[in-house]
């Protein structure tokens, strides 16, 4: 005897859907204030906030303004805020000497904020970009951006980084061998507890366009970065990224841009099970700030579940320029 199909659905997907109370008993994921990290830019000067107009709602801070809004972040709950320096141009040089001034604008800013406000973490920057006469991430020899050299100079970078407090080493430059040479340097120096959360998967992207603007480099780039950022179309090379950060002492990784690469997170959580990060990064904040001001979508919708996908695609947190904006959410203020 054949049985007649049965005159309803078996799975009715839709029950677990009927009420916030079913929809938060099998909600897979959360999105906490744990989870987030907060870029911040720092320029000179006292008392300035100074917005970006590409970035709306993001602003330039002077050092001072800085130590407010790591006070503000650590009420907030955010466990870290990791500083970008808008450098002046006349500090802008060919060798990059800037970058480990003990007194440069980065370093100024950690040591004040640790002062002021110990219980926050603060991440650094390691990159020459902000302080190089031509806006590479590396020194600039004939034409080529040059790979071993290179690498030295990030490690005075992040040695003076650590010497002025930071938590976390942040090296978002793509060179080679930079993170065993960084941790040796740390190991060396006294700095065994200074992390380091490699920025693994970094991808030559065109969603990087409005943090330029706001570090003051998009005028001085000459060129592009593809011999040393990721190509956009590659995947299990990013996985060679990170096994290679990972066995030269990265604590943490990260994939970047965020929202187009997901794919990534999820395969590098799933492939190496480490704190896996994706920053979300300026250009997928100005598209969403654009819209919204439009009115051609909810900004805060928009946010909130661009940050939820984050953490379904594996990640444990995320640099978003909207970490105060969603804490203030998620704290219900
Ligand atoms: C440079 C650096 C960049 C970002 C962080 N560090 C830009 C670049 O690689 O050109 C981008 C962050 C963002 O777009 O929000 N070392």
């Amino acid at each position: 005897m054949t049985q007649s199909p049965p005159a309803f659905p078996t799975a009715r997907l839709r029950r677990t859907r009927q009420s916030a109370a079913f929809r938060g008993l099998v909600r897979e994921n959360t999105l906490t204030v744990d989870d987030l990290i907060w870029p911040v830019f720092v320029r000179d000067g006292e008392g300035i906030e100074e917005p970006v107009s590409s970035m709306p709602g993001v602003v330039r801070r002077s050092v001072d303004k800085i130590v407010d809004a790591a006070r503000e972040a650590a009420d907030l709950g955010i466990p870290v805020i990791c500083l970008f320096p808008y450098t002046d141009p006349s500090l802008k040089t060919e060798d990059c000497a800037e970058a480990w001034n003990p007194d440069n604008l980065s370093n100024r800013a950690t040591r004040a904020i640790k002062r002021a406000v110990p219980e926050i973490a603060v991440m650094t920057d390691v990159a020459l970009d902000p302080y190089n006469i031509n806006g590479h991430d590396g020194f600039v020899i004939n034409g080529e951006i040059v790979n071993d050299k290179t690498v030295e100079a990030l490690v005075k970078q992040a040695l003076s980084q650590a010497e002025a407090g930071a938590d976390i080493i942040g090296p978002s430059d793509m060179m080679d061998g930079r993170i065993g040479a960084i941790r040796t340097a740390l190991e060396s120096g006294g700095h065994q507890n200074v992390t380091i959360m490699s920025y693994a998967a970094k991808y030559a992207s065109a969603f990087y366009g409005p943090f330029r603007d706001a570090v003051g480099a998009s005028g001085a780039l000459k060129g592009d970065k593809t011999t040393y950022q990721m190509d956009p179309a590659n995947s299990d090379e990013a996985l060679r990224c990170v096994a290679r950060d990972l066995a030269e002492g990265a604590d943490m990784v990260m994939v970047k841009p965020g929202m187009p690469y997901l794919d990534i997170c999820r395969r590098v959580k799933d492939t190496f099970a480490v704190p896996t990060f994706a920053y979300q990064v300026s250009g997928e904040y100005a598209m969403i700030q654009a819209a919204a001001q439009n009115g051609w979508i909810d900004g805060d919708k928009a946010m909130v579940e661009s940050l939820m996908a984050f953490k379904r695609a594996g990640c444990d947190g995320i640099l978003t320029y909207f970490a105060p904006a969603v804490a203030r959410k998620l704290n219900g203020q």
